[in-house]
């Protein structure tokens, strides 16, 4: 079982990993700029599932003591984020889960990013740390619900295979989901982008769509 900690970790896609790493047994810090954000959202978590091993601090913490670090800000948020916790997250495992994806007049866009994709943008922010991509394309409001299996992959990118391979293997511990080795992290522009087309699919059906990859 590991620390596994959340860099802004108090909006639904940190909570709702927050919450299903916890249920898998890992010990989990939830990260905020303010101390009493983060504990209102471990108090969120407990009001779903009570007895569960997560604790609201600030980000510094998290990347002091976190064995592994997620990032969970909006993509705007990103860079400043990370300049400021770079000395705490060298040598440590990142797992990027942003998506740059803007909402303009309430239809969402995907962002284009000078280095490629987010994930890249964070592994040159963190040239000492291992950063992995995951996550982007799952749902925070699945998520958020104990009981309901994850139905979808999660689409794991990453220069760093060791990393990348125990990345895999913590995404399979949420149930229902597989993981699916989507090779180097230059890949991750294209599972970032479809985050954006994955939102745009949910205003058309009213659903909340996730992706399945075949013929595997
Ligand atoms: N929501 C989803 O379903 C979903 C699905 C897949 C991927 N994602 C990705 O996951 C990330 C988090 O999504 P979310 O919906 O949970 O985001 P969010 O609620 O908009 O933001 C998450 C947290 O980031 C912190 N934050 C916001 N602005 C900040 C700033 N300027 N500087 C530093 N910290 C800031 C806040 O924490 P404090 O105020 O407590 O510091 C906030 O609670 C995003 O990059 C998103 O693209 C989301």
């Amino acid at each position: 079982m590991m620390v596994l900690g959340f860099i802004g970790g108090t909006g639904p896609e940190g909570r709702g990993l927050a919450l299903r790493f916890a249920m898998a047994g890992h010990r989990v810090l939830l990260g905020s700029r303010e101390a009493e954000r983060a504990r209102e959202a471990v108090e969120k978590i407990a009001a779903r599932r009570a007895g569960l091993d997560i604790a609201g601090v600030l980000n510094e913490q998290v990347a002091r003591e976190a064995e592994w670090a997620l990032v969970t800000v909006p993509y705007a948020a990103q860079r400043p984020t990370l300049e400021a916790l770079r000395p705490l997250l060298a040598g440590k495992t990142v797992i990027d889960v942003v998506a740059p994806v803007v909402f303009e007049n309430g239809v969402p866009r995907a962002v284009a990013v000078e280095e490629g994709s987010a994930a890249q943008q964070a592994q040159a922010l963190l040239p000492d740390s291992q950063v992995v991509a995951a996550f982007q394309n799952v749902s925070a409001h699945d998520l958020l619900q104990p009981e309901r299996p994850i139905d979808g992959d999660v689409i794991v990118c990453s220069d760093h295979p060791g990393p990348k391979a125990k990345v895999m293997a913590l995404a399979e511990e949420i149930r229902g989901v597989r993981a699916v080795d989507g090779g180097a992290l230059e890949n991750a522009r294209y599972v970032e982008d479809l985050t954006a087309l994955l939102l745009n699919i949910n205003r058309v059906y009213k659903g909340r769509s996730m992706v399945r990859i075949t013929g595997i």
